[in-house]
C-alpha cells in the first residue's frame, strides 16, 4: 500500500465518518444511501450479505432489520464477530458454503441478498471486469436458491461490456432493476450497483 494512497484515504470524508460512527468500512454509507433511495430494509427482514468483510454493510443491515431480523454474512476472509450477525467463512462459489447458508436459514428464505463481492484487482481491467461479473452471477444464483418471491438483490459489478447481459438476466428474474451509483462510491471507481426488486 503506497504512502500517498494511505494519506488520501485518511482525508476521505466517508472514511473519517466511518471511524467516528464506528463502522468498519466507508462502504457502510453506500448501503445507507441505497436504502434511502430504494427502501430495501424493513424491521424483521432476513438478509444474506455476500463478500461481507470487514463488515460495514453487515453492521448497517443488522441495524436496519433490528433484533427481530436476521443477517447471515459470509466472506473468504474472516469477519470479526458482529452482535446479532451469523458469520460464515467460505468462498461463496463453493457447494459447502451454500449448504452452510441453507443450514443457517433453517428452512426460512431471505428477503434481501446483498453482494459487494469484488475480485482481487489484477490490474488487467477486462479480466477484473469478467471476474466481477462471475461473482455477480453467483449472487443471482444465491437469489434463485434462497430469496423469497418479492425479495430484493443489490449487487456490485465493475462496469464494462458484460454488464449489460447481466442486467438483462436480472430483468428476467425481478420486476424492476435499476442501475445505481451511490454518492459514497469513490469518484475514480468503476463500480456500479444493480438494485433488483420483486423477485419472480
Ligand atoms: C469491497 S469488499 C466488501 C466490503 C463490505 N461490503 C463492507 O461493507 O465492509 C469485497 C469482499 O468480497 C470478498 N469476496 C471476493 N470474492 C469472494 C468469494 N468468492 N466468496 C466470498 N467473498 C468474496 C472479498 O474477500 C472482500 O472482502
Amino acid at each position: 500500500m503506497s504512502k500517498s494512497w494511505t494519506m488520501d484515504r485518511k482525508k476521505d470524508y466517508y472514511y473519517k465518518m466511518a471511524k467516528e460512527d464506528n463502522y468498519r468500512s466507508r462502504a457502510a454509507y453506500k448501503l445507507f444511501q441505497m436504502d434511502e433511495r430504494f427502501k430495501l430494509f424493513r424491521p424483521g427482514d432476513c438478509v444474506i450479505d455476500l463478500g461481507a468483510n470487514p463488515g460495514g454493510w453487515s453492521q448497517v443491515a443488522s441495524e436496519l432489520v433490528g433484533e427481530s431480523g436476521m443477517v447471515i454474512s459470509l466472506d473468504i476472509k474472516p469477519i470479526e464477530p458482529i452482535p446479532g450477525v451469523k458469520i460464515l467463512k467460505g468462498d461463496a462459489r463453493s457447494i459447502l458454503t451454500k449448504s452452510q447458508v441453507k443450514e443457517l436459514l433453517a428452512g426460512k428464505k431471505a428477503y434481501i441478498i446483498l453482494s459487494d463481492m469484488a475480485p482481487n484487482i489484477s490490474g488487467n481491467y477486462s479480466m477484473d471486469h469478467a471476474r466481477s461479473i462471475e461473482l455477480a452471477e453467483m449472487s443471482l444464483e444465491y437469489a434463485k436458491l434462497f430469496l423469497k418471491p418479492g425479495g430484493s438483490l443489490a449487487v456490485k459489478v465493475f462496469d464494462g461490456d458484460m454488464a449489460r447481459d447481466f442486467f438483462i438476466k436480472l430483468q428476467k428474474n425481478f420486476r424492476t432493476v435499476k442501475r445505481y451509483n451511490p454518492k459514497a462510491s469513490r469518484k475514480s471507481s468503476s463500480e456500479i450497483y444493480y438494485v433488483a426488486k420483486g423477485f419472480k
